[in-house]
């Protein structure tokens, strides 16, 4: 089985953003991790970033032919994007909802995501460990 694991804006400057909030790992790390995640959990792992809402739309949808299950971190398009959202419920795949931060101790304006909706459940609060806790419930979700 296949697992999309998507990332959104401004997710490829991890390392060097807001250290305080996200941690010192890079996307490089998170892939690392997630690479060998998958492994563990006998998947294999198609792991992409993008700070284009229209391109993740087009994986999202691509990922109905491509993928058995999504994991995601939307970004600040969590907060925005009802494109994301239908895009998620026409895959009619089951998603996993990662943010490395706990939203809701932050801005009142990260306390709603319109992926929730959609997600079979959501991570949050834990870091990078938040993907490998995603990949582990995609594999029992899956098997
Ligand atoms: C984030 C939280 C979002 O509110 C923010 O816009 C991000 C990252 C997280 O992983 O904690 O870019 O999704």
């Amino acid at each position: 089985k296949r697992v999309l694991i998507l990332n959104g804006p401004n997710l490829n400057l991890l390392g060097t953003r807001e250290k305080s909030i996200y941690g010192a790992d890079t996307l490089a790390d998170i892939e690392a991790l997630c690479r060998a995640a998958c492994e563990k959990a006998g998947l294999a792992c198609d792991f992409r970033q993008s700070n284009h809402e229209g391109e993740l739309v087009d994986w999202i949808q691509s990922a109905r032919r491509t993928a058995d299950a999504i994991i995601i971190n939307p970004a600040a398009y969590s907060h925005t994007s009802v494109a994301i959202h239908d895009a998620l419920r026409a895959a009619e795949k089951p998603v996993v909802e990662v943010h490395l931060s706990n939203i809701h101790q932050r801005e009142a304006f990260r306390h709603h995501s319109y992926v929730s909706a959609v997600a079979v459940g959501v991570i949050c609060g834990f870091g990078p460990k938040g993907y490998t806790l995603a990949i582990e419930a995609a594999a029992d979700i899956l098997n």
